[in-house]
This record gives C-alpha cells, structure tokens and sequence, in this order.
C-alpha cells in the first residue's frame, strides 16, 4: 500500500508501532532488538522496519521532529497501513526540579501551543490524553534498580527555541514534568482516528540548570526505555 510518505507492502507493518524521532534510531533499534526485521519503508529517508519481539509482530519507524511531521507518518499509519497502537519512544526536555536526567516520562496528558487539536476539534478545548491500557502497562513494568517513572503532564511546543522567556515558570508552577514535540498531536491524531497512543521520553536535557545528556548517555537511555517498552506491550 503506497501513500504520500509511506511505500510500504500491504500488511508490512505491525498493529504496534515504536515512533522514535530519528530515523536511524528506528534502524538500530531494528537492528539490535527485534528478531528477522526487514525495511518495509524508506520514502524520503524515513526509515521503517518490521520484525519480532519474544516472538511478537512490531514495527519501528522514525517520526521526524516535530507534530506536523510525526501527524503525517502517523495518519497513514493508522489510515492507511492497518496500525491500531502507536508508542512514541523519544526523549524530552525537563521542566520539574524533582525530574532527573536519565528519569522516563510517561505522559498522562498533553497541553500544546499547537492549533492541530483546536482545529480537529471544532474549536473547543481537547484533553489529549494517553491510552490508559498502555500507559498502564509500561508504568506497571518498571524495573527494580532502572530509571525512575514518572507519569504526568507535559507540553507539547512546536517551538524548540520558544520566544516566551515566561512559559518555563508558567509550566512549573501548574505542575507539567516536560516539554517535547509531538506528544499532544499524537494523541489527539489517535483519538480522532480511534487508534492508541503512548508517549514513553528519555529525558535527554534539563531546563533548570541546562543539563544536557551526551550523546552516549541518550543513546543508552534510549535503548533503555525502548527494551521496557517492548517487554511491557509484548513481553
Ligand atoms: N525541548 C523540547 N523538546 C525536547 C527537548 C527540549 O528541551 N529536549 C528533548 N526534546
């Protein structure tokens, strides 16, 4: 089945499907994880994978950076492609103090300076939230001695560079863990299209103090996360 961004054969994809950010992500993960993987897509260097986990059909494919990119991939996804849960495996920026680098945050809900989810629906406020039967799931699974979990709410900017030096105190003071990119889009994507969505952060960096993780740490962090995720959903 081939649509705008997705040549993909139908059936290629699994009905769960891992959304990192990066593309090459999406291939190490494939690469180093699941079992018999195959690229089922690679329109504009957006590479997306098929194999197995414990056994289990999954697929992992990167999203870009962003909501109208990750909106794009996922709407064919779950319109066009047969996908019914979608988990964004990706890493955030902390906006709480008790947050630590390296912590998973797994988000409840996502508030946005996006217009996507006013506009999908009908102008009114939308609580984008996350599929309890997953987010219960991955909450559920973590492992003694691993990252800290913290499950709450984030903010979904479609700036990285955000030109309000006030948002950070606002964000604090109503309690939001972190800021990322995609996650209020996704969700409100997966409502309207009636699919599942989760979205499991790395937190990479943090706001107060301008801590960063190094590429190493992210990686590893990543890798982390994304095994608890597979081993909580089809483990
Ligand atoms: N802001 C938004 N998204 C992010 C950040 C950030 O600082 N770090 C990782 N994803």
């Amino acid at each position: 089945m081939s649509t705008p961004h997705i040549d993909a054969a139908p059936g290629a994809f699994a009905q769960l499907v891992l959304l990192p950010g990066d593309p090459l992500r999406a291939r190490h993960i494939a690469r180093t994880m699941l079992t018999g993987a195959v690229e089922v897509t690679n329109v504009r260097n957006m590479l997306g994978f098929t194999g197995e986990w414990k056994g289990k059909r999954v697929s992992v494919m990167g999203s870009g950076i962003g909501v109208p990119s990750a909106m794009l991939y996922a709407t064919e996804l779950i319109r066009d492609h047969g996908v019914r849960q979608l988990v964004r495996v990706g890493t955030c920026g902390a906006i709480a103090e008790e947050v630590r680098l390296g912590d998973l945050v797994l988000a409840l809900g996502a508030s946005t300076d996006s217009s996507v989810n006013r506009l999908r629906f009908s102008g009114y406020d939308f609580a984008a939230t996350a599929s309890w039967r997953l987010l219960s799931r991955v909450a559920t699974a973590a492992l003694p001695g691993g990252p800290a979990i913290r499950v709450g709410r984030v903010f979904t900017s479609d700036f990285f560079y955000h030109p309000d030096p006030g948002l950070r105190d606002l964000l604090r003071r109503f309690g939001f863990l972190a800021l990322d990119m995609e996650t209020a889009g996704l969700y409100g994507l997966a409502a309207e299209l009636g699919a599942e969505a989760l979205s499991v952060m790395t937190v990479s960096d943090h706001l107060v103090g301008d801590l960063h993780m190094s590429a190493d740490q992210r990686e590893t962090g990543v890798d982390l996360m994304v095994r608890l995720v597979l081993d909580s959903l089809l483990g």
